[in-house]
């Protein structure tokens, strides 16, 4: 009975894996250790920044480890994909962090002034930089890892010290 029950729980959890990565094109692959110890400092070197938003947010790992830093106001967690959205919102409850969690389409936010986080694709970056110069020509910080934002140029790149030396482009405007 039990390994009947443990099976339904795989078989759900992984087609909602599947649905989510059908629907995003995206799997939801945690950034590296390295690659949020990067992001994390060019966040807090950042002045005056004090609302962070994950677009894309995963499992919510890197939302939490902001959020463990106590130095920003308000953290939001985006995430399209039912499992990850609702496995990182148990997480940050049962940590008891202050990140708040929704499940949304990042590309139909309403976009507000303060710092922006993406882990995502290629295309993906393409359609929120219409949406950036749509909503939020001026007073954000875009940290975007691994995929540059087509047409911009980024302020600096970092480089996380991982095994692909995965790069982090930091954008003002
Ligand atoms: C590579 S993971 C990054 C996870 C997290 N940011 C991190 O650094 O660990 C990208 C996530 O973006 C999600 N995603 C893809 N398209 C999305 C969209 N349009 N809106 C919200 N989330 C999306 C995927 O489901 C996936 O979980």
């Amino acid at each position: 009975m039990v390994v009947y029950a443990l099976l339904g729980v795989v078989i759900v959890s992984v087609g909602l894996v599947a649905w989510g990565v059908r629907a995003s094109g995206i799997v939801p692959m945690p950034s590296s250790r390295s690659t949020r110890q990067t992001v994390e400092r060019v966040l807090l070197s950042a002045p005056g920044l004090d609302r962070v938003t994950d677009l894309g947010s995963g499992w919510g790992g890197l939302a939490r480890r902001l959020a463990r830093s106590g130095r920003f106001e308000s953290i939001v967690a985006v995430e399209l994909s039912p499992l990850p959205h609702m496995v990182g919102a148990l997480l940050s409850w049962f940590a008891d962090l202050p990140v708040t969690h929704r499940r949304a389409d990042a590309l139909s936010l309403e976009l507000a002034p303060g710092g922006y986080v993406t882990y995502l694709s290629r295309g993906f970056m393409l359609a929120l930089r219409e949406r950036f110069e749509e909503q939020l020509p001026h007073g954000g910080l875009l940290v975007s890892v691994a995929f540059s934002m087509p047409g911009w140029t980024p302020a600096r790149v970092e480089h996380a010290h991982d095994l692909f030396h995965t790069p982090i482009y930091v954008y003002e405007f």
